[in-house]
């Protein structure tokens, strides 16, 4: 039906769908403007060059993120400077932060991992005292939110995926940009669109990052189901936490007072996890690594000349994590079995 109706409208570029996706996805996330993009690492790319942070500028970033969120900074010419984490909650740590700050440093990008929203209050007030801009990577979690504020619309410019893997996913590359400001929304979109003004001259040096009009369409119709997926995928992280909160061997990631986690992933630390790996494996139980290294350790950042243990929690929680089975339609009997071959493989090691 909405496939018929894409082939009849005959705007495959930027169309209606795209322009009604924008609308409601800002009226999701509580921002006035939202611009849809090529993907995720092309939104931060060009809110980076919205703000004109570039060569000489140094952008700070948690050291245990997607590498995407590292390459799009690099990619616009500006320093990634990568800082450690909380070894609670996972997520960059403020502390870690205010360290970094040089004359250099013009934002930080604080990143939701695993839909976990991070310290909002404690970064918006080290960016107040130091001018700088925040910039919100909410790739992992959209309709996350932090004291009654929904992650990506916290920073000035912040950006989400539509990865179809994401907890609201396309049929292939999709992200959004979304913001408050009218001045760097338009701006955006003229960046996505080679450069081309809204009166046709081309005065800026864009790049083609439009969402995909098909992508636009199909978002649009899961969008409405997004909340009640993200509970669904909490319900799943209540039982998981109920069950394995009492294995000591096992640690959970914490979730701020007053912040709404919604899931995206569910971690867990436990220091022989590929041989629990293997174990759920042969069970016919599917796991995977978020992440497997710390941004620094990849050897395409090894120009930035960090070493193995400059940030140590990043590079525990890389070689103890691992991602349970979390996606709406997992039924309770299987994530309670799940729990079961757990806590017997960890009774036997
Ligand atoms: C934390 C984070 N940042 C950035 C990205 C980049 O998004 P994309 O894959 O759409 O470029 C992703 C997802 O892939 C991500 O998980």
């Amino acid at each position: 039906m909405e496939f018929e109706q894409f082939y009849d409208d005959q705007e495959y570029i930027l169309g209606k769908g795209l322009e009604k996706f924008e609308q409601e996805y800002a009226k999701f996330n509580q921002v006035d403007h939202a611009i849809g993009v090529g993907n995720g690492h092309d939104a931060l790319f060009i809110i980076l060059k919205c703000l004109g942070i570039g060569k000489g500028d140094e952008v700070i970033l948690p050291a245990h993120t997607f590498i995407a969120t590292a390459l799009s900074i690099q990619n616009a010419g500006a320093r990634p400077v990568l800082v450690d984490i909380d070894p609670d909650n996972l997520n960059i740590k403020p502390s870690a932060i205010e360290k970094s700050i040089t004359k250099q440093t013009k934002a930080i990008v604080p990143v939701h991992l695993y839909g976990n929203p991070c310290d909002m209050e404690a970064i918006l007030e080290l960016a107040k005292n130091k001018n700088l801009v925040i910039i919100e990577d909410n790739a992992q979690a959209q309709g996350a939110s932090f004291q009654h504020k929904k992650t990506g619309s916290i920073g000035l410019m912040n950006f989400t995926s539509f990865y179809p893997t994401k907890n609201i996913g396309a049929l292939g590359d999709a992200g959004m940009i979304t913001t408050n400001s009218k001045q760097f929304a338009e701006k955006a979109k003229v960046l996505r669109n080679y450069g081309k003004s809204m009166i046709g001259n081309y005065n800026l040096i864009g790049i083609n990052s439009r969402m995909d009009e098909l992508q636009a369409r199909l978002l649009l119709v899961k969008l409405k189901y997004l909340d009640k997926w993200n509970h669904e995928r909490m319900e799943i992280a209540s039982i998981y936490e109920s069950a394995l909160r009492e294995v000591d061997e096992i640690q959970l990631q914490s979730t701020l007072v007053g912040s709404n986690n919604v899931r995206h992933i569910f971690p867990v630390l436990y220091n022989k996890r590929d041989e629990l790996t293997k174990f759920l494996h042969s069970k016919g139980i599917d796991t995977l690594i978020h992440y497997e290294k710390p941004i620094h350790l990849n050897e395409a950042f090894s120009f930035l000349n960090h070493k193995k243990s400059h940030f140590p929690i990043a590079e525990k929680v890389c070689a103890s994590e691992l991602s349970l089975p979390i996606y709406p339609g997992l039924r309770k009997e299987e994530v309670n079995f799940i729990c079961d071959q757990i806590k017997w493989f960890i009774s036997k090691n």
